[in-house]
């Protein structure tokens, strides 16, 4: 398994060194990656020599402007790390980190990957204990990033208090334990066989033409990636996407809100479980043109509505499969989601409000609202990858409450969401 480790600049710096050393005993594929002011404390070539493999320290380190595989290397590295873990953190990078700041490589990596984040911050204990780092702290913490608090001791800088760097073997043990997990992440899907919607329709205008929508299919590929890894049988219904179909996954693509509507009533009854992750047309032209409409003046385009795919799959299902429907909104998105909840039927909706900067179309990061007849559980902002398996986590709970329902005809005492974790 690889592991990046990634270094910034603080007197602790040489001790990744050892950090290094103690993740290859664990017989892990280590990497690194420096921030420059890192490279001020501990040359490259340290890492490079202990890890046989070249140090990333610049996001255009090979200068090679005509070779896009070394533009994209930031993307490779974090769609093929399994663990990203940043000893030492120091109160600079966390607060890039918490706010987004991606100008550097080691920042850029950490915004692009879906793997479990560890840092391990170290500092003067008044840079420690300043409320912006615990600030950036917290934030980073809300986001899913495991934090291994420094220990108290003498300081580089002659002071003594909290801001040495975690001793390096509870570094190691904690992303071997966080490695584990990852992979002996239970196969609590083998039971189901999951319908996912995913991507935008397109309503033909003409041969050439077509409304459409923004939807990228990040949501809908990401939950059908989790929910295959979690051991289900995954059908992805997909609209066009710039997408690659997670393995394993069996893929209907289809362009119209008409052609998906099909394949999911075509599919519906092997599934238990059915997400509609989709953006679906609400209308379409009345009629499509069979030849390319000529500039001519003001047209008028003529539309009627598509089909509700989400309420027709709650009223033709097969008894125990469970529906969730998605809801993007850009006003009072509470509300509105449970307007669409009641109306629609479904057992849950995700609810995206999509007025909210930085998530949601197109991002490859995502907050959403978890709602159900009884509940609303806030799911914060972390990456659709992530978002994805809270989701699953979600209406796998909901699917265990609707059985003990039915099993003892009475309402099960809920625990709280935090219960969970
Ligand atoms: N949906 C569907 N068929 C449609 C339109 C939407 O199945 N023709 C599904 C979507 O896949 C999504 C859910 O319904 O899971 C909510 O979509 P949304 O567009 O938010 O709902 P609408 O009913 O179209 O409501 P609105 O008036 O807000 O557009």
């Amino acid at each position: 398994m690889k592991v990046i480790v990634g270094v910034s600049g603080g007197i602790a710096a040489y001790k990744a060194a050892e950090l290094v050393r103690a993740l290859q005993q664990q017989a892990l594929d280590v990497h690194v990656t420096m921030t420059e002011a890192a490279q001020q404390f501990v040359q490259p070539l340290t890492f490079a020599a202990l890890t046989g493999h070249r140090v990333l320290t610049s996001l255009w380190q090979d200068a090679d402007h005509s070779n896009p595989d070394a533009a994209m290397e930031h993307i490779a590295e974090a769609q093929s790390c399994d663990a990203l873990v940043i000893a030492p953190a120091t109160a600079d990078l966390l607060a890039r980190m918490a706010h987004g700041i991606a100008n550097d490589f080691l920042t850029t990596l950490y915004l692009a990957t879906p793997a479990p984040v560890l840092v391990a911050p170290a500092m003067n204990v008044q840079m420690w204990e300043h409320p912006a780092t615990q600030a950036n702290i917290a934030i980073l913490a809300a986001r899913g990033v495991q934090i291994l608090p420094p220990e108290s001791g003498a300081l580089a800088c002659g002071m003594v208090g909290s801001g040495r760097l975690a001793d390096v073997e509870t570094i190691a043990r904690a992303v071997v334990a966080t490695l584990h997990r990852r992979q002996n992440r239970k196969q609590d899907m083998a039971q189901e066989t999951v319908l996912i919607t995913a991507g935008g329709t397109r309503e033909p205008i003409d041969p050439v033409r077509y409304l459409g929508n923004r939807s990228s299919g990040k949501m809908g590929y990401a939950l059908a990636e989790a929910a295959q890894q979690r051991g289900a049988r995954v059908r992805l219904i997909s609209a066009p996407t710039q997408l690659q179909a997670p393995a394993g996954c069996a893929v209907t693509p289809v362009l119209t809100a008409e052609q998906m509507r099909a394949a999911v009533l075509e599919h519906l009854p092997q599934a238990t479980l059915v997400i509609k992750a989709a953006a679906v047309a609400d209308f379409r032209p009345r009629i499509t043109a069979g030849q390319k409409i000529k500039r001519s003046g003001p047209i008028t385009l003529e539309l009627e509505p598509t089909g509700d795919i989400l309420s027709e799959t709650v009223q033709r299902r097969l008894p125990g499969t469970l529906v969730v429907g998605f809801a993007a909104e850009t006003n009072d998105p509470l509300e509105h989601g449970r307007g669409k909840l009641a109306r629609k039927g479904a057992d849950a909706i995700v609810l995206n409000d999509v007025s909210r900067a930085g998530i949601g179309f197109e991002s490859d990061r995502n907050a959403a609202t978890f709602l159900t007849e009884s509940r609303a559980i806030d799911l914060p902002e972390m990456s659709k990858r992530a978002l994805a398996d809270r989701i699953l986590d979600e209406v796998l709970a909901l699917r265990r409450d609707k059985n003990l329902l039915s099993e003892v005809g009475a309402m099960p005492t809920r625990r709280a969401p935090t219960d969970r974790g």
